[in-house]
Protein backbone atom coordinates (compact mmCIF):
# COMPACT_ATOMS: atom_id res chain seq x y z
CA UNK A 1 0.00 0.00 0.00
CA UNK A 2 1.24 3.40 -1.08
CA UNK A 3 1.61 6.12 1.73
CA UNK A 4 0.13 9.38 1.54
CA UNK A 5 2.19 12.18 0.95
CA UNK A 6 1.28 15.57 1.33
CA UNK A 7 3.49 18.87 0.67
CA UNK A 8 2.77 22.32 1.29
CA UNK A 9 4.14 24.63 -1.52
CA UNK A 10 4.33 27.84 -0.24
CA UNK A 11 4.94 29.80 -3.06
CA UNK A 12 6.10 33.20 -3.44
CA UNK A 13 4.91 33.31 0.59
CA UNK A 14 6.30 34.34 3.94
CA UNK A 15 8.88 35.66 5.98
CA UNK A 16 11.70 34.75 8.92
CA UNK A 17 8.61 34.87 11.38
CA UNK A 18 6.02 32.74 9.55
CA UNK A 19 9.16 30.46 9.04
CA UNK A 20 9.36 30.24 12.80
CA UNK A 21 5.72 30.88 13.52
CA UNK A 22 4.61 28.11 10.89
CA UNK A 23 6.89 25.36 11.90
CA UNK A 24 6.48 25.58 15.18
CA UNK A 25 2.69 25.09 14.82
CA UNK A 26 2.93 22.31 12.26
CA UNK A 27 5.59 20.58 14.42
CA UNK A 28 2.70 20.63 17.18
CA UNK A 29 -0.42 19.66 15.33
CA UNK A 30 1.68 17.01 13.33
CA UNK A 31 3.62 15.44 16.08
CA UNK A 32 1.85 11.91 16.19
CA UNK A 33 0.89 11.54 13.10
CA UNK A 34 2.06 8.14 11.43
CA UNK A 35 0.94 6.88 8.04
CA UNK A 36 1.24 9.85 5.87
CA UNK A 37 4.35 11.88 5.21
CA UNK A 38 4.92 15.14 4.66
CA UNK A 39 7.00 17.99 3.44
CA UNK A 40 7.04 21.42 3.45
CA UNK A 41 8.12 23.81 0.30
CA UNK A 42 9.40 27.50 1.47
CA UNK A 43 10.89 29.99 -0.82
CA UNK A 44 14.56 29.36 -1.57
CA UNK A 45 16.06 31.66 0.85
CA UNK A 46 14.06 30.24 3.51
CA UNK A 47 15.01 26.68 2.99
CA UNK A 48 17.97 26.30 5.26
CA UNK A 49 16.27 28.27 7.92
CA UNK A 50 13.00 25.79 7.85
CA UNK A 51 15.42 22.92 7.87
CA UNK A 52 17.08 24.01 10.87
CA UNK A 53 13.30 24.82 12.77
CA UNK A 54 12.65 20.95 11.25
CA UNK A 55 15.45 19.66 12.72
CA UNK A 56 14.07 15.86 14.74
CA UNK A 57 10.93 16.32 13.16
CA UNK A 58 8.98 14.05 10.53
CA UNK A 59 8.78 16.74 8.26
CA UNK A 60 10.80 16.61 4.91
CA UNK A 61 11.74 19.74 3.13
CA UNK A 62 11.21 20.37 -0.66
CA UNK A 63 12.50 22.95 -3.21
CA UNK A 64 10.33 24.40 -5.21
CA UNK A 65 12.51 24.99 -8.11
CA UNK A 66 16.06 23.66 -9.20
CA UNK A 67 18.40 24.80 -11.98
CA UNK A 68 19.15 22.67 -15.10
CA UNK A 69 22.99 22.86 -14.43
CA UNK A 70 24.93 21.25 -11.85
CA UNK A 71 27.79 24.28 -11.12
CA UNK A 72 28.86 26.96 -13.51
CA UNK A 73 28.84 30.36 -14.67
CA UNK A 74 24.72 30.73 -14.30
CA UNK A 75 24.15 33.66 -12.32
CA UNK A 76 21.31 33.47 -10.10
CA UNK A 77 20.41 29.97 -9.87
CA UNK A 78 20.45 27.12 -7.50
CA UNK A 79 21.30 23.71 -8.39
CA UNK A 80 20.53 20.25 -7.16
CA UNK A 81 23.65 19.38 -5.17
CA UNK A 82 23.51 22.63 -3.15
CA UNK A 83 19.50 21.22 -2.23
CA UNK A 84 20.86 18.17 -1.10
CA UNK A 85 23.95 19.58 0.62
CA UNK A 86 21.08 21.59 2.90
CA UNK A 87 19.12 18.66 3.32
CA UNK A 88 16.56 19.32 0.93
CA UNK A 89 14.53 15.69 -0.02
CA UNK A 90 11.88 16.55 -2.37
CA UNK A 91 12.28 18.89 -5.69
CA UNK A 92 9.01 20.39 -7.59
CA UNK A 93 9.61 20.64 -11.19
CA UNK A 94 6.86 21.22 -14.28
CA UNK A 95 4.84 23.69 -12.34
CA UNK A 96 2.33 25.11 -14.50
CA UNK A 97 3.64 28.60 -12.83
CA UNK A 98 6.99 27.80 -14.09
CA UNK A 99 6.09 26.31 -17.18
CA UNK A 100 3.76 29.58 -17.89
CA UNK A 101 5.50 32.23 -16.16
CA UNK A 102 8.89 31.24 -17.23
CA UNK A 103 8.63 29.46 -20.55
CA UNK A 104 10.14 26.27 -19.00
CA UNK A 105 9.71 23.25 -21.75
CA UNK A 106 8.98 19.76 -21.45
CA UNK A 107 12.76 19.21 -22.47
CA UNK A 108 14.03 21.45 -19.44
CA UNK A 109 11.45 19.77 -17.12
CA UNK A 110 12.85 16.22 -18.34
CA UNK A 111 16.64 17.43 -17.87
CA UNK A 112 15.67 18.64 -14.36
CA UNK A 113 14.06 15.10 -13.73
CA UNK A 114 17.22 13.66 -14.75
CA UNK A 115 19.48 16.00 -12.56
CA UNK A 116 17.58 15.56 -9.16
CA UNK A 117 17.69 11.71 -9.79
CA UNK A 118 21.12 11.81 -10.53
CA UNK A 119 21.76 13.38 -7.03
CA UNK A 120 19.55 10.64 -5.30
CA UNK A 121 16.77 13.33 -4.46
CA UNK A 122 13.14 12.69 -5.50
CA UNK A 123 11.18 14.62 -8.06
CA UNK A 124 7.68 15.59 -7.55
CA UNK A 125 7.23 16.22 -11.30
CA UNK A 126 3.73 19.27 -11.64
CA UNK A 127 1.83 17.85 -14.76
CA UNK A 128 -1.97 19.23 -15.92
CA UNK A 129 -3.71 20.63 -18.76
CA UNK A 130 -5.59 23.94 -19.22
CA UNK A 131 -8.78 24.67 -19.22
CA UNK A 132 -9.21 25.07 -23.15
CA UNK A 133 -7.85 21.52 -23.18
CA UNK A 134 -9.76 20.38 -20.66
CA UNK A 135 -13.13 21.60 -22.76
CA UNK A 136 -11.36 19.91 -25.95
CA UNK A 137 -11.28 16.37 -23.89
CA UNK A 138 -7.55 16.66 -24.03
CA UNK A 139 -6.48 16.10 -20.63
CA UNK A 140 -5.23 12.50 -21.08
CA UNK A 141 -3.28 13.90 -24.09
CA UNK A 142 -1.23 16.41 -22.46
CA UNK A 143 -0.43 14.52 -19.55
CA UNK A 144 0.35 11.83 -21.94
CA UNK A 145 3.15 13.97 -23.58
CA UNK A 146 3.87 15.64 -20.36
CA UNK A 147 5.16 12.08 -19.26
CA UNK A 148 6.37 11.10 -22.50
CA UNK A 149 9.55 13.70 -21.91
CA UNK A 150 10.43 12.38 -19.11
CA UNK A 151 10.48 8.55 -20.12
CA UNK A 152 11.41 8.99 -23.67
CA UNK A 153 14.51 11.05 -21.66
CA UNK A 154 15.17 8.19 -18.86
CA UNK A 155 12.90 6.11 -19.10
CA UNK A 156 9.96 4.41 -16.93
CA UNK A 157 12.66 3.19 -13.98
CA UNK A 158 13.16 7.06 -13.05
CA UNK A 159 9.87 7.01 -12.05
CA UNK A 160 10.98 4.54 -9.03
CA UNK A 161 10.70 6.45 -5.72
CA UNK A 162 9.72 9.61 -7.61
CA UNK A 163 6.33 11.82 -7.74
CA UNK A 164 3.90 12.99 -9.63
CA UNK A 165 1.36 15.47 -8.88
CA UNK A 166 -1.69 16.22 -11.20
CA UNK A 167 -2.33 20.07 -11.42
CA UNK A 168 -4.95 20.77 -13.34
CA UNK A 169 -4.50 24.39 -14.36
CA UNK A 170 -7.52 25.67 -14.04
CA UNK A 171 -8.26 24.56 -10.32
CA UNK A 172 -4.71 26.07 -9.43
CA UNK A 173 -5.65 29.10 -7.29
CA UNK A 174 -9.19 29.26 -8.23
CA UNK A 175 -11.22 27.94 -5.20
CA UNK A 176 -12.90 25.47 -7.85
CA UNK A 177 -10.94 22.08 -7.49
CA UNK A 178 -11.51 19.64 -9.99
CA UNK A 179 -14.23 16.65 -9.22
CA UNK A 180 -12.49 13.98 -6.66
CA UNK A 181 -13.98 11.46 -9.33
CA UNK A 182 -12.99 13.21 -12.29
CA UNK A 183 -9.38 13.35 -10.26
CA UNK A 184 -9.20 10.12 -9.81
CA UNK A 185 -9.73 8.93 -13.69
CA UNK A 186 -7.04 11.35 -14.61
CA UNK A 187 -4.79 9.37 -12.14
CA UNK A 188 -5.79 6.39 -12.79
CA UNK A 189 -4.85 7.11 -16.47
CA UNK A 190 -1.12 8.04 -15.59
CA UNK A 191 -0.95 5.11 -13.37
CA UNK A 192 -2.28 3.08 -16.28
CA UNK A 193 0.02 5.15 -18.81
CA UNK A 194 3.44 4.15 -16.72
CA UNK A 195 1.90 0.69 -16.56
CA UNK A 196 2.56 -0.20 -20.27
CA UNK A 197 6.47 0.90 -19.21
CA UNK A 198 6.58 -0.79 -16.26
CA UNK A 199 4.17 -2.13 -14.03
CA UNK A 200 5.96 -2.48 -10.88
CA UNK A 201 7.09 1.59 -11.11
CA UNK A 202 3.51 2.56 -12.09
CA UNK A 203 2.10 0.50 -8.86
CA UNK A 204 4.50 2.36 -6.70
CA UNK A 205 4.50 5.84 -7.64
CA UNK A 206 3.07 8.62 -5.73
CA UNK A 207 0.44 10.59 -7.34
CA UNK A 208 -0.65 13.86 -5.71
CA UNK A 209 -3.69 15.67 -6.70
CA UNK A 210 -3.26 19.61 -6.30
CA UNK A 211 -5.20 22.72 -7.06
CA UNK A 212 -7.62 24.78 -4.84
CA UNK A 213 -7.10 21.68 -1.65
CA UNK A 214 -8.52 22.41 1.60
CA UNK A 215 -9.57 21.37 4.54
CA UNK A 216 -13.51 20.55 3.71
CA UNK A 217 -12.38 18.92 0.10
CA UNK A 218 -9.22 17.08 1.54
CA UNK A 219 -11.25 13.62 2.18
CA UNK A 220 -13.02 13.24 -1.04
CA UNK A 221 -9.69 13.45 -3.16
CA UNK A 222 -7.90 11.19 -0.57
CA UNK A 223 -10.49 8.75 -0.30
CA UNK A 224 -9.97 7.91 -4.33
CA UNK A 225 -7.69 4.68 -4.42
CA UNK A 226 -5.45 6.36 -7.64
CA UNK A 227 -5.21 9.95 -5.23
CA UNK A 228 -2.01 9.54 -3.01
CA UNK A 229 -1.84 12.82 -1.21
CA UNK A 230 -1.89 16.49 -2.55
CA UNK A 231 0.47 18.94 -3.54
CA UNK A 232 -1.55 22.04 -1.48
CA UNK A 233 -1.06 25.92 -2.34
CA UNK A 234 -2.95 28.27 -0.36
CA UNK A 235 -3.82 26.19 2.27
CA UNK A 236 -0.73 24.88 3.29
CA UNK A 237 0.18 28.58 4.88
CA UNK A 238 -2.22 27.80 7.38
CA UNK A 239 -0.96 25.09 9.94
CA UNK A 240 -4.28 24.12 11.11
CA UNK A 241 -5.82 23.80 7.70
CA UNK A 242 -2.91 22.19 6.65
CA UNK A 243 -2.83 19.74 9.60
CA UNK A 244 -6.66 18.83 8.80
CA UNK A 245 -6.09 18.17 5.35
CA UNK A 246 -3.30 15.44 6.84
CA UNK A 247 -5.09 14.31 9.19
CA UNK A 248 -7.55 13.63 6.32
CA UNK A 249 -5.14 11.54 4.45
CA UNK A 250 -4.66 9.29 7.29
CA UNK A 251 -7.96 8.59 7.85
CA UNK A 252 -9.17 8.18 4.44
CA UNK A 253 -5.85 5.39 3.48
CA UNK A 254 -6.88 3.81 6.61
CA UNK A 255 -10.49 3.19 5.47
CA UNK A 256 -9.47 2.14 1.98
CA UNK A 257 -7.07 -0.46 3.64
CA UNK A 258 -9.86 -1.63 5.75
CA UNK A 259 -11.95 -2.01 2.89
CA UNK A 260 -9.86 -4.17 0.63
CA UNK A 261 -8.76 -6.46 3.58
CA UNK A 262 -12.57 -6.94 4.17
CA UNK A 263 -13.28 -7.78 1.00
P1 LIG B 1 -3.64 26.05 -4.51
O1 LIG B 1 -3.80 24.91 -3.51
O2 LIG B 1 -3.45 27.35 -3.89
O3 LIG B 1 -4.73 25.99 -5.53
O4 LIG B 1 -2.27 25.75 -5.31
C1 LIG B 1 -2.06 24.49 -5.84
C2 LIG B 1 -0.66 24.42 -6.31
O5 LIG B 1 -0.31 25.04 -7.30
C3 LIG B 1 0.28 23.64 -5.51
O6 LIG B 1 1.50 23.52 -6.17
Amino acid sequence: MRHPLIIGNWKLNGNKHMVNHLITALRNKLSNIIGCDVAIAPPMIYLDKAKYNLADSRIALCAQNVDLHVSGAFTGEISANMLKDIGVKYIIIGHFERRSYHKESNQDIADKFAIIKNEGLIPVLCIGESKAENDAHQTEAVCASQLDAVLNRIGAKAFENSVIAYEPLWAISTGKSANPFQAQTVHKFIRDYLVLHDNTVAEQVIIQYGGSVNAGNAAAFFTQPDIDGALVGGASLNADVFAAIVKAAVQAKQKLALASCCL
